[in-house]
């Protein structure tokens, strides 16, 4: 990520979270609070690292840092990203949630929307449960 980028997502509200080995950045990822939500947002193992855990463990942690439902958007292609949550208790929201979700919390483009999925913690499933069947 370029480094105005970085400082643009840090001014939103992200806050980053790193792993470190050896005083080296192995790996990354965001935690954004977006009004009744939390997002977890750009979630990155360097290649040697991943499938060690280091993921999971990252995203508990950010997890914790919140009382409030949590939502990731990611590419519908990413199936190891998808693979990754699921494993973490994510669900794939369904389609007719996405696209409102995607344009109510993230400000990406409508291309971006059509190839992109969001997944939701159990959190989430249950509040939506509870809401009225028109919200
Ligand atoms: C997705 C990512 C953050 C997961 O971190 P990680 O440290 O590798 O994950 P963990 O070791 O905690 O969990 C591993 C599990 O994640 C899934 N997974 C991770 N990488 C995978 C891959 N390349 N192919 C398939 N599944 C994968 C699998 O379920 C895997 O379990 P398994 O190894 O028993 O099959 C990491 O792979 C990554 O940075 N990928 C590139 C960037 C990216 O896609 N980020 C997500 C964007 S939202």
């Amino acid at each position: 990520m370029p480094a105005e980028e970085l400082k643009r997502e840090i001014a939103n509200g992200v806050i980053f979270w790193v792993v470190e080995e050896d005083g080296r950045l192995v790996a990354v990822m965001g935690i954004q609070d977006k009004e009744e939500v939390a997002l977890v947002r750009h979630a990155y193992v360097t290649p040697t690292m991943q499938r060690k855990g280091v993921g999971t463990k990252l995203l508990r942690h950010v997890e914790g840092l919140t009382e409030k439902p949590t939502l990731i958007g990611t590419w519908a292609d990413a199936s190891w990203a998808i693979a990754f949550y699921q494993r973490n208790g994510y669900r794939v929201v369904p389609n007719q949630y996405k696209d409102a979700l995607l344009r109510k919390y993230w400000s990406i483009p409508s291309r971006q929307v059509e190839t992109s999925v969001v997944l939701a913690n159990a959190r989430w499933m249950e509040a939506r449960q509870r809401a009225p069947a028109d919200s």
